[in-house]
């Protein structure tokens, strides 16, 4: 029953990888953005607004890290929910996170006015109870409303599927397809003067006129650095400590148009489910788009995961039929379930976007138009809600317990290896065997060829993990994750990919 991965449904953008030089243009830059996703390119875009010259750099092209590997939800209405948020924040900060995330819809709408095919649309948002159970819904409902959402009680029937029972709706949420609206972004770069550099950045410092190293060993010099590729890699106020690397799942099916009400839905479970429709070519079809099934980073890695989702979605949504595609994404979980964005707290003039926490798109947005106010000088009344520098206290348990299970991971290195003999690893797969005092990834391609790296992750250490779904070598502790034929880095926070390893001569 378990369904093989795709690409997302979004597609790629293919016909920007000719706007990407290979090498960066001559003397001092005035500002270097790091990362040519939702982050980076509106950054890019605000700050070409303002009269400043942009350098977009990425190692892949535009969209090619976790951006499109969003479903695109576009909600003020937080997953992490406002009784939470104002524990965490504060009355006010719960507020301000609610008009911050409002905020950038209306810039991702204003943006996509005028390109149909982006298909932006408003439609309301529907959380409701896994279980049932109507109490939590009610304490939400309370909490957001002192956060300043449009939100009211709604029973099953109510406009609602007759499966999921009561729930809270929320006005004013929205939907947008993904790669167009993100062609549509990177456009407004290259036409307002951005230039793009496909390059991977090593380090960072910070200074007066902060630099970037490059893979190949130049150095670069800008007055302004934006680090906006999904997770730093360079040091910095020890981000990794403070959000926790998750993967999540997304299965799309079908379903007749005006089946399911075209709405997004999220339930109250942990982990949670996420649903949104999605316009096709045929008119008589919605694309029903079902999330979660989330887990950490290298643990816990089940190839049944689409399967569920697609047990969970029959059950709710009887209606769906062809699941035809599958994909999975990352997703960063701050302690305190805001994103960390703002100045770098140990890099002068170095600027950062990072700590998705499943809204990424919103995130992204908004934490462009605020570094965008920063950079040049201008406060912003979101600056302290998202600082950086600040410690998740409020969420100190949260933190605290997240940190542990990262720490625990390096009991690997005492454990007995997976398999003693690479003849034990069969075609298509990866296994952890041991050689002397190393750890070594060993992955078989499907042509039997063995492609072995030291399994040390660069980043601190800890021993990689194989992931059988996405194919890849997965750090348990903070995240990192690396391509299984060659080693290339997937995701940071690593910025160096895994050491090959001789097999022959282990040295
Ligand atoms: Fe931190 Fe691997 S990502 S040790």
């Amino acid at each position: 029953m378990s369904t093989a991965r795709t690409i997302p449904v979004w597609g790629r953008l293919d016909d920007t990888a000719a706007w990407f030089d290979a090498n960066p243009p001559a003397g001092d830059q005035d500002v270097v953005v790091v990362g040519a996703g939702i982050a980076g390119l509106t950054t890019a875009t605000c700050l070409l607004r303002e009269g400043r010259r942009v350098l977009v750099v990425d190692r892949e092209g535009i969209g090619a890290g976790e951006t499109l590997r969003t479903s695109a939800h576009l909600a003020s209405a937080l997953d992490d929910r406002f009784h939470v948020l104002a524990r965490q924040h504060g009355k006010d900060g719960a507020r301000l996170a609610a008009a911050s995330h409002a905020a950038a819809i209306d810039w991702m709408e204003a943006l996509a006015a005028g390109h149909a095919d982006c298909e932006f649309k408003r439609v309301p948002g529907y959380l409701f109870a896994h279980d049932g159970e109507a109490d939590g819904l009610r304490r939400e409902l309370e909490a957001a409303r002192e956060a300043g959402l449009q939100v009211e009680w709604c029973e099953a029937g109510d406009g609602l599927p007759a499966t999921l029972g009561p729930a809270l709706r929320f006005d004013a949420q929205a939907r947008v397809e993904m790669g167009a609206y993100l062609d549509v972004l990177a456009r407004e770069v290259r036409d307002g003067g951005g230039r793009f550099l496909r390059a991977e950045v090593v380090a960072i410092s910070g200074g007066q006129a902060p630099e970037l190293e490059l893979r190949n060993g130049t150095r670069l010099r800008a007055r302004t650095v934006v680090a906006a590729g999904n997770v730093p890699f360079h040091e910095t106020g020890a981000t990794y400590l403070k959000q926790a690397p998750y993967r999540t799942y997304v299965v799309a099916g079908q379903v007749p148009a005006g089946a399911v009400p075209d709405a997004l839905y999220w339930d109250d479970a942990d982990p949670y489910h996420y649903v949104r429709l999605r316009e096709t070519a045929d008119p008589a079809r919605m694309q029903l788009l079902v999330g979660g099934e989330d887990h950490k980073t290298g643990q816990d890695d089940d190839p049944e995961a689409y399967a569920r989702l697609q047990a969970w979605t029959r059950e709710r949504f009887p209606a769906v039929e062809h699941f035809r595609e599958a994909w999975s994404g990352q997703v960063l979980e701050p302690a305190d379930g805001l994103a960390f964005i703002g100045a770098d707290p140990d890099n002068d003039n170095v600027w950062l976007i990072t700590g998705d926490s499943g809204n990424g798109l919103t995130h992204g947005t908004l934490g462009a138009l605020l570094v965008t106010d920063l950079v040049q000088g201008r406060d912003n009344p979101w600056r302290e809600l998202y600082d950086p520098a600040r410690k998740p206290v409020r969420a100190g348990g949260e933190w605290l317990r997240e940190n542990a299970n990262a720490a625990l991971q390096f009991r690997d290195w005492i454990r007995p290896a997976q398999v003693d003999d690479p003849a034990e690893i069969a075609p298509g797969t990866g296994a952890v065997l041991r050689r002397g005092l190393h750890r070594v990834a060993v992955y078989r391609a499907g042509d039997g060829t063995l492609h072995a790296h030291n399994a040390r992750c660069p980043h601190l250490g800890c021993v990689v993990r194989w992931s059988g779904e996405e194919k890849s070598w997965d750090c348990p502790c903070h995240g990192s994750r690396f391509e299984a034929r060659t080693g290339a880095i997937l995701n940071g926070p690593t910025s160096e990919p895994l050491a090959p390893f001789d097999l022959e001569n282990p040295g």
